[in-house]
């Protein structure tokens, strides 16, 4: 079926890493499927690629446009912001460094192939992972009318295969053919799986990281940090306002320092299988961290308890590619109203691999009242009020032992 598809389509625009997979998707896209343009796309979302030898390698594979496009910013004051702002935490532990970033990308498929009239978009997904959930059901739900073609899904070949029919259209190999892992990255982080990671007792070997130092190379001294909040948003590390991307940049190389931020799960993939993952997200865990310590701060018990399952629906639905549909819009409701008063300072200190949150202040929404929580001489609770609230509150389960409790 998408073979048929693919035949119909004349001019495709194509998401473009610069990796052999998507370089092959171009020569494929034409020969096999006859399309009869095929334009590229590639995203800078921080994650510090040189982007003109990869606007170069999709032309020498046979591109006939080649378009690159910074997102960054977009990429963190609307996607990561909001994750922040949720708490997010896919499965309570994975931040979606690699989920947040691909109905981004899918939405400016959707707009490119908009401007340059083309008929359909594609991507070099394989079969088995997330990221052709999130790009079939972003571009899906943005734009039902268009075509997604999915070259890797349909063709069947290895890795080898790939890059043999890639030699052949006169796509170089690979330079490091040796590197065993899958890589995905951006400014929020990194993901690595497969080769020796496929084995869940194996642990990691220290090459794998590179946004996070090993706990034997961090600094000695703990250092703290202080970060700032404004109606949910990061502003400020340190007392220095920072633009949301140079914030980012540097709670990766705060947290990065001092180690911490790695993580080593086992997942579970929209498509149903387990997989091992290894993340380093240092800055972003950091940020979600300190926003979480805030609103305990300043949100009311009861919104506080309610977030924790919004959350956890919001993760769910980010990682499971639902990003522009009804249900994310309605719980955005939610969050964006609790954040209003989520404004003030928290304080952690790194040290060798952990963040310790250590302080926190809100001048303007604290909720944590002094006069209230001491057990100084100034202490204003009234205790005695306590014994008529305990009556009440103990009175079912005091019933309930009455008659169950018959010995
Ligand atoms: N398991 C992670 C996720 O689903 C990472 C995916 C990495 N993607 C990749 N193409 N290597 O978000």
């Amino acid at each position: 079926m998408e073979q048929e598809q693919g035949a119909r389509a004349k001019r495709v625009v194509l998401a473009y890493s610069g990796g052999v997979d998507t370089s092959v998707c171009i020569p494929y896209l034409k020969r096999e499927w006859g399309v009869e343009e095929v334009i590229t796309f590639a995203a800078d979302l921080g994650q510090g690629d040189e982007l003109e030898p990869i606007r170069l390698r999709a032309l020498e594979s046979g591109a006939s446009r080649s378009l690159v496009g910074d997102l960054i910013d977009p990429f963190i004051r609307d996607f990561a912001f909001p994750a922040i702002r949720a708490n997010a935490l896919y499965e309570g532990r994975y931040p979606l460094s690699t989920a947040l970033a691909r109905p981004l990308i899918a939405r400016q498929l959707v707009q490119v192939a908009r401007e340059l009239g083309a008929d359909a978009v594609a991507h070099g997904c394989t079969g088995k992972g997330n990221d052709q959930v999130r790009f079939d059901v972003a571009i899906g739900s943005l734009a039902p009318d268009l075509k997604v073609l999915t070259p890797a899904r349909e063709w069947a070949m290895s890795r080898e295969e790939t890059i043999a029919y890639g030699e052949r259209c006169g796509i170089p190999a690979p330079v490091s053919k040796k590197n065993p892992y899958s890589i995905d990255l951006n400014l929020l982080g990194r993901s690595i799986e497969a080769g020796p990671l496929e084995d869940p007792m194996a642990e990691p070997s220290e090459e794998v990281f590179a946004m996070t130092r090993a706990i034997g190379d961090t600094p000695d001294e703990s250092q703290v940090v202080e970060i700032a909040f404004e109606q949910g948003n990061p502003v400020a590390i340190d007392g220095i306002g920072l633009d949301p991307v140079s914030l980012v940049r540097r709670a990766n190389e705060l947290a990065g320092l001092h180690g911490f931020g790695r993580m080593d799960i086992i997942e579970n993939r929209v498509v149903g299988i387990k997989s091992r993952e290894i993340y380093e997200t240092p800055g972003l865990l950091l940020l979600i961290r300190a926003h979480q310590e805030l609103e305990s701060l300043t949100l009311a018990a009861d919104v506080v308890r309610y977030k924790r399952q919004i959350e956890s629906s919001w993760a769910d639905l980010v990682y499971q590619g639902l990003w522009f549909g009804p249900l994310k819009q309605a719980l955005d409701g939610f969050l964006d109203c609790t954040q209003a008063t989520v404004t003030g300072v928290v304080r952690i200190r790194l040290h060798k691999g952990t963040a310790m949150v250590i302080g926190r202040s809100s001048t303007s929404d604290s909720l944590y009242v002094p006069s209230m929580a001491t057990y100084g001489s100034d202490d204003r609770f009234n205790h005695r009020a306590a014994e008529g609230f305990i009556y009440v509150w103990g009175m079912p389960i005091r019933l309930w032992a009455a008659t169950h409790r018959k010995s």
